[in-house]
């Protein structure tokens, strides 16, 4: 499952897309490194930058969810705690197993899908809401 950036997932609030494609850029790099079979040390300091710098990222885009009243709040919350569990889960076997294989490629698979939709469609509807609020309050 590989991923690559691309218009597609361009929200329109700067900071946002900054922010998605380091993500997105960093996933490349790392789903790469699966493949090649890259040593575990590799791997664990990706895994572990992808879990914080998603951390940071969540904060950042619940900010604004704040700031501006989206309704769907709650809903982003869960999605989000979602990725930061999967997240955890893939640095941790990294540190205790090495990360096998099978393990790594399925869970970044999994994480891979995980982007690609939730920028797409729930960071895309919450851009459109929050870009609207911000017009309307200038
Ligand atoms: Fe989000
Ligand atoms: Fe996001």
């Amino acid at each position: 499952m590989s991923i690559e950036w691309n218009d597609t997932f361009i929200v329109g609030i700067d900071e946002l897309d900054q922010q998605h494609r380091s993500i997105v850029e960093h996933f490349t790099t790392f789903s790469q490194a699966v493949q090649d079979g890259s040593g575990k040390e590799i791997l664990a300091e990706m895994a572990a930058f992808l879990a914080d710098y998603a951390q940071l990222h969540f904060v950042t885009e619940e900010r604004y969810m704040q700031m501006y009243d989206y309704p769907r709040i709650e809903e982003q919350r869960r999605e989000h705690e979602d990725f930061t569990r999967d997240a955890r889960e893939l640095r941790n076997r990294i540190d205790e197993e090495g990360a096998s294989r099978e393990l790594a490629v399925a869970l970044t698979g999994k994480m891979v899908r995980w982007v690609i939709q939730h920028i797409r469609n729930h960071d895309r509807a919450m851009a459109i809401y929050v870009k609207e609020r911000m017009a309307a309050s200038k």
